[in-house]
Parts: C-alpha cells; structure tokens; sequence
C-alpha cells in the first residue's frame, strides 16, 4: 500500500477523457491516497464537482475564491500540500499554457506553485498530440523535471485511430505506485557520475572532441536523485540542464580536469558509474596562438594520452564501492567491453554497439547489454536513454 496517506493533487481538464477522472479519483483511494481535485472551468463541462468530491470526500476546487462566503483558495498551500500532482486529462490547451507559465486559471497556478512531482497525462485527438506545438510544449514540460505518461493509440472521441488516448486509469495509477517505490531506495547513497564529452584544447579556437550529448549520463543522474541518492555530477561541455535538488553538478573541460574532479570525489561514495566519453589523446602542445592555414604544408599533430578516469578509480576502489563503466564499440563488442572490465577493474560495464542504430551518441534511444564482473551477462530491449537509465541503476545498484 504505498500509496497509503499520499496526499495527490488530480488536476482535470476539459476533455473527453474526464469521465476516466472518476475512475482514477476511486482508484487512488481505495489504494489509500488522499485525493484533492482542481478541476478548470472547461473541465467542469465534462464531470460534475459533486461526482468528484463524493468520490473524494473534498470540495472540488476550481475558482479562487468561492463567491458565496468569498473563501479564499490557496494555491501555494496546495503546493506544500501535496506529494504529487497528476493532470490527467491534460488538454492541448493546459498543456500549452503550463508550459508556458500562463497562469489564468487555478489548476495552472497550482501547478506553478507545485513542490512536489508532477505527472501530466495528455488527452487529445492524434493531430492535435501529434503537432511540433504540443510535441515542443510536453518537451518543455519534460525538461523543466515534469513526468509525462504518454496517451495510447486506440479508438478516440473524434471517431478517428491514433496516439491520443489518455492512458487508462489503472496504468497510470501503477505508474505512481512505481514511482513512489522508487523513491526512496537509494536514499543515504552518495553516486558520482561522470557525463559527456571532453574538449582537449588546440589553441585559442579549436578543440578535439566527439559527439557525445550526455544525455545517457544525465538520465542516470535524475534516476538515482529520484531514487533518494546524493549524485554527484561531473560534466563534459553539454547542452544540457540538470534538475533535481539532489544532483550536485561540477561542469569541467577536458579530460585532466574530469579526471582531478573524479579522483577527489570518489573517495565518499558508495558507486561511480562513468558514463563520460573521455577524449583518449590531446594535443601535446597548446598553441597560444590561433594556428595559420598554409597550403604547402600538410599538417601533423602530435597527440599524447589523456589519464583514464576508470582505470585511476579501479585501483583506489574500496570493497564496498561500485565502479561501472561504458563501452562503445563497433567490433568484437563482447570481448572488447569484457577486456575493459578487467582491465580497469570494474564491477559492471553497459556495453552499447554501434552496430545498434537505436544506440550510441546524440540519439535519445539506446541498446545496452550489462556485463558483471562474476560473468553474468544481461541483455536489454531498445528502450529511451531515461528507461536504460532505470535499467542500469536497478541491475547494478539494486540487485533483486
Ligand atoms: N574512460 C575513462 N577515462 C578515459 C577513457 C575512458 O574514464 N580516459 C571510461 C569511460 O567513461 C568508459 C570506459 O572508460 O566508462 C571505457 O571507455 P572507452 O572509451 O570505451 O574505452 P577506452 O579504454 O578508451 O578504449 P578504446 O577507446 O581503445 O576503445
């Protein structure tokens, strides 16, 4: 019963889809929640507050004063309240709005003022749910920490098939139950992450690098925030934002620097999982000046090797520490990763191919095989970097 004493704010929107509200109030008290409904005007037209608040045993909110005895509806008390927040349906319309602050109804300020989680659960016909407009608000919404629970493909009110549906009530319940037990099972755990590229300077203007995002090391790192655990994140030069309070981030440049960073964080955790793509070589010599095209010379650079960050933190390891690394390969991919497992003295390296098209640098999909140390080997579906992130942290920190 985790969801036992929970306190949920359910947001409901104008959509079709409201009738299932009802259906997910019944379903998240009979699991013990405490449910608060705010409700829009629009959603209002689709199911009764007296339904709602039967079901919940609360006056449904909607308005921010209530005219007969002008009481005065907080919403930033809702947004200490609350353990979590669920819009659900969420319409093209609110979705639109939230993810732009436009906070013209009480549903929208409470989600402003919202501390705790929020999952947003869209309802719309498949055009709708389809366009760049809504596909870059939910990504907005994604990247400011909110959780989407996709809609399903099936039968919609327009008469039309397609991606849409708000996700049935039971699903989405399960959702927040995994979600909470999630939670806390990391927590009192300190991790060290290790993200992205790194640029090794040439001079003044030029670098040498790869194509590493970081996204698969940012995953992780909200994964095992999430699950309660301090992560301490050392990044390459990304385009990406970090947003869990328990994510402690340290941005660096090269390869020198992620490796002094690493070194001197290691020590008081209980795993690392480097998940960096470290630049192996760097220029010998740093030009101070921009270097000067000249076309009757071809040009040779001179390279030395960069410090190895696992290999450096397998040979201080602790028994009690857990050391993970990657391995991108385009050949030999098993024994190439499991040759790196011993070398660097690791306990699991997650082995991507890119032979795998759904897999490797700037995609947001991936392909992992997880390779122990005792030899077990466990092979994973393509899945999105957030869900290989989940995949990753269950399998080597939290072994069933
Ligand atoms: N790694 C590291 N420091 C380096 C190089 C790699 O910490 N200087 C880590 C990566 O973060 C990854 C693992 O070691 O977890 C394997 O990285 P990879 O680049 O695949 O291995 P290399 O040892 O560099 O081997 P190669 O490039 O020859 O395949």
């Amino acid at each position: 019963m985790i969801l036992q004493g929970k306190k949920i704010i359910l947001g409901i929107t104008g959509s079709i889809a409201a009738y299932k509200a009802a259906y997910l109030c019944r379903a998240l008290i009979k699991k013990g929640a405490e449910v608060q409904v705010v409700i829009t005007p629009a959603g209002k037209e689709f199911i009764t507050p007296v339904t709602l608040s039967a079901l919940t045993g609360k006056p449904v909110i909607s308005e921010f004063f209530t005219a007969n005895d002008g009481t005065w509806h907080s919403h930033v008390d809702l947004g200490l309240w609350a353990d979590l927040m669920l819009i659900a349906p969420a319409t093209a319309a609110t979705i639109g709005k939230i993810a732009n602050g436009i906070a013209d109804n009480m549903l929208i300020t409470t989600f402003l003022s919202m501390k705790a989680p929020v999952f947003i659960a869209p309802a719309m016909d498949l055009d709708m749910y389809a366009h760049p407009a809504t596909q870059d608000n939910l990504e907005r919404l994604k990247s400011y920490g909110n959780y989407l629970i996709e809609p399903a493909e099936g039968f919609l009110a327009s008469k039309l098939e397609g991606k849409g549906r708000m996700e049935e009530p039971d699903t989405i319940v399960r959702i927040i139950e995994s979600f909470f037990e999630r939670q806390e099972t990391l927590s009192k755990k300190k991790i060290l992450i290790t993200a992205g590229p790194t640029y090794e300077k040439l001079d003044p203007v030029r670098y040498i690098s790869n194509y590493s995002s970081g996204k698969m090391g940012f995953a992780l790192a909200e994964v095992c925030a999430e699950r309660g655990a301090e992560v301490i994140l050392i990044s390459g030069p990304v385009q990406l934002k970090t947003h869990h309070p328990r994510i402690r981030r340290i941005d660096v440049e090269s390869a020198t620097e992620m490796h002094r960073e690493a070194l001197s964080c290691f020590p008081g955790t209980d795993a690392a999982i480097l998940c960096a793509a470290v630049a192996d070589y760097k220029p010998a010599l740093f030009f101070e000046n921009k270097l000067k095209r000249n076309d009757n010379e071809t040009r040779v650079l001179d390279l030395v090797t960069n410090p190895d960050i696992a290999a450096s933190l397998g040979e201080i390891k602790s028994k009690k520490q857990i050391l993970c690394g990657f391995a991108l390969e385009t050949d030999n991919e098993l024994s190439n990763a499991k040759g790196k497992l011993k070398k660097k003295n690791l306990d699991f390296i997650v082995l991507n191919s890119l032979k795998d098209k759904d897999a490797g640098f700037q995609k947001d999909t991936n392909k992992i095989t997880v390779i122990a140390a005792d030899g077990e080997i466990t092979d994973f579906p393509v899945k999105s970097k957030r869900e290989v992130a989940e995949d990753i942290v269950t399998t080597i920190l939290q072994p069933k």
